[in-house]
This record gives C-alpha cells, structure tokens and sequence, in this order.
C-alpha cells in the first residue's frame, strides 16, 4: 500500500494528524519530517527525518526509500508572520507544494492532502456562510498563496490526473501543541493566558466573528477526505468545512464559566485586520454531501477540552513557525 508522509510533523496540525495516522495505519506505516530536528518525546517509535521540503532532492531520495504512497504536505507559515517574511511565505507555500505536486505528476506518489485555508477569502466574498465557489480575492500574503495553491492543484489534477485533496481549514483549536504565527491563533492563547493568569489581552476585537474547528474533528475530516473513493468528490479544489464561528467575547464569556475571575481587554493589532478581511462563517454543503463531513464540537464541548487538556497536559511543546 505504500507509507504516509507528514511533511511539517511537529507543527500544530502535524503532531496530531501523526499520532492518529499511527493509530490507523501503525507506526510503521508513517514517517515523520520537519525542517527543525526531532523534539524530546515527539512522535516517540514513528521514523523522523529532518527534511526541508524545498530540497526537492532529499524530498524525491525519502519518497523512493521509505516507499512513500501518500504525502501529507502541511509545512507553511501562516497569515501573521507571512506579511513579514513576503518572500519566504511565497517560496515555502508554493515551491513546496510544487515540488510534491510534481512527484505525484511523475506517479511517484499516488495520493496527496494539501491544506487550503479560510484565507482565501477576502474583503469582497461573502461575509456569512461564504459559499464554495466565490470571489476569492485574499489581500494577505498567506491568503494569496492559499488561493494560488488551490488553482495549482486543481490544475494538476485537471492536466495530469494528480489525486490532489484539500480542506480550507478554518481556525484550528487544539491544546497539544501550540499554533504559530496565525491570526486565529488567539482562540488558542486565550485557555492558555486564562489558565495561567486568569487574564488575556486579546489583538482581535470583542466582536469579530471566525470560522474555527476543534483539531480533532479536523484530524478526522483529513483522514477521512483522503479516505473516500476518488470518485465521490465532486472538487479537487479544496473543500470549505465548517463547525463553528464565534468571536472573542463569545469565547471569553463561555470560559469564565469555568473560570469565574478570567477578565479580557482588547488590544487590536494588524491581526485585527488581517480577520476582518476573512468570512465570519463558511457554507461547507458540497463537503457535507459528498463525503458525509459534520462537526463533532461545539463550543462548550471544545472549552471544557481545553481546559481539562492543558490542566493535565505538562509536556506542552511548542509548534514550529
Ligand atoms: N489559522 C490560519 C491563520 O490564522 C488560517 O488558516 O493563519
């Protein structure tokens, strides 16, 4: 059947997505690489290589080797932190989805997940519910490598029969590793601060509403998308998923239910920005109807996950930018 490969293993979704994968397919069956060496206690018994995945050579040697089938590509740098490394942002988010594209091309590997975000999205699309196909004109760096990415991949697929699958994921909310450099990243940092300082000062509006999602059921609509029979999806551009949209006075109100003495102040900075351009929620029918996609959480349940999860979590270990 051939193995997986998690290119960007020890980020926020990487971590995750490794561990579920080597409970479905064994251990044996995953490898894991980032640019940055293996961290203490990560991914303890799956094969970690460091890789950097613009090295398309190293990348083709560890498909042949390792007999790689399927190709997880999730190194990127996020919203934030790309509109202050422009070209570094442009390099790693389109010529590292080139150089996996291109194996799959040359039918070195056979199927590929790509992540796509709500960042394709801009000022003109639809505010709510934002449907599928849109005006997609993103105005961050990020968003246009996102929406550029998505063309590509369609492309491929249209031209050379690539299996190239894709989620526009929304905000990911998760306690096992950090998120680093997005703009939702907030709704992270918010448990952590309340947690430990009963206090967060937030760089987004009270009233700013994002479309975000707990990480497992992301993990789950990953594995499932790459899962289904080819022919059931009607798009190999990027499937938009929701399951919730909330702002950061929705989400402190909900906290402090838990944390009674938990207060926030708001401090906007250019992130504040960088949200508004993005849609409050998304429409995700095609997902729903083609390969069965539906949330399993909703705010409360995520909140109190989070909050048991980093009370007892004591080996935190951050996520690579
Ligand atoms: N979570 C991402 C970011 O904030 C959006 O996909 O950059």
């Amino acid at each position: 059947m051939g193995k997986k490969l998690v290119i960007g293993s020890s980020g926020q979704i990487g971590t995750e997505l490794i561990h579920t994968l080597t409970k479905i397919y064994g251990e044996n069956q995953v490898v894991a690489t980032d640019i940055y060496p293996k961290q203490e206690g990560k991914h303890d018994g799956v094969l970690f290589l460091k890789m950097d995945v613009l090295d398309s050579i190293h990348l083709a040697s560890v498909v042949k080797e390792y007999e790689i089938s399927e190709v997880y590509l999730l190194a990127a740098l996020l919203s934030a932190v790309s509109e202050s490394k422009i070209k570094s942002a442009w390099d790693l988010n389109m010529n590292g989805l080139f150089n996996v594209l291109e194996l799959a091309r040359q039918g070195q590997i056979k199927k590929v997940f790509w992540p796509s975000s709500i960042a394709v999205f801009g000022p003109t699309s639809p505010k709510e519910n934002s449907p599928q196909q849109s005006i997609l004109e993103p105005n961050t760096v990020y968003g246009i490598s996102k929406s550029a990415g998505e063309r590509w991949c369609d492309y491929y697929h249209q031209k050379f029969n690539v299996d190239v699958r894709s989620i526009r994921y929304p905000g990911i909310i998760s306690y096992k590793s950090l998120p680093g450099g997005g703009t939702t990243d907030y709704a992270v940092d918010i448990f952590h601060e309340a947690i430990k300082h009963q206090r967060y000062s937030c760089f987004i509006e009270k009233d700013v509403y994002l479309p975000m999602m707990y990480m497992d059921d992301a993990i789950r609509a990953t594995i499932e998308l790459m899962q289904v029979e080819k022919s059931t999806l009607s798009t190999f551009k990027s499937y938009n998923i929701a399951a919730l949209s909330f702002s950061p006075d929705d989400i402190a109100k909900e906290i402090s239910t838990y944390i009674p003495d938990f207060k926030i102040n708001y401090s906007p900075d250019f992130r504040n920005k960088i949200a508004k351009s993005w849609p409050s929620s998304i429409n995700d029918q095609d997902a729903r109807k083609d390969w069965g996609w539906k949330q399993e959480f909703d705010l409360k349940k995520m909140t109190l996950k989070m909050i048991e999860g980093i009370k007892s979590n004591n080996s935190l270990v951050s996520s690579s930018i």
